[in-house]
């Protein structure tokens, strides 16, 4: 794998604009992504519409980035400003058999489906598409505290 390049965080849509392909190489209901030439380690998500999508994984991202679930989503890198652009770690298609092994994941997680997980170039299977979340139940069970004012 080559060095990791090191993005600003946001990243203007403007210079999203400029580092990706001009035609996505794939699609879902909501985002066009993109690769990214001068970074083969990373792929980009074009919101199509005005869905929160981006916005959604990127906060689910950096929610879960300090916690144990870490190692089954795949790593958010950078947004814009407008949440029309996410960058994330390239996570290629699994071979049919590796479906046997995907690892098990969230009830909050809603939507999933074989496009939305995928494998890193070291082998480790993550998650790519988690832009679709039930969190009410989640946040509602969480313990709560005495807060003193
Ligand atoms: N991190 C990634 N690395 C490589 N390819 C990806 C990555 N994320 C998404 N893709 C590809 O882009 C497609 C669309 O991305 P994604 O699923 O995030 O968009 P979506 O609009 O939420 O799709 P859907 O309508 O299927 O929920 C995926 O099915 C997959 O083929
Ligand atoms: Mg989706």
């Amino acid at each position: 794998m080559s060095a990791a390049i090191r993005y600003d965080m946001p990243l203007s849509d403007e210079r999203f604009s400029g580092l990706i392909e001009t035609s996505p190489f794939a699609a879902g209901a909501g985002r066009e992504v993109y690769n990214v030439p001068s970074d083969e380690d990373v792929v980009v998500k074009k919101v199509k519409g005005e869905f929160l999508s981006n916005y959604l994984e990127w906060l689910i991202w950096t929610s879960i980035m300090s916690t144990e679930l870490i190692s089954l989503f795949g790593r958010c890198i950078t947004i814009s400003p407008t949440g029309r652009f996410l960058m994330m770690e390239r996570l290629v298609n699994l071979d049919d058999w590796e479906f046997d092994r995907i690892p098990n994941v969230p009830n909050w997680m809603t939507d999933i489906k074989r496009s939305s997980i995928g494998r890193t170039a070291d082998g480790q299977i993550k998650l790519r598409d988690y832009a679709s979340a039930k969190l009410g139940e989640t946040l509602a069970s969480a313990p709560r505290r005495r807060v003193a004012l």
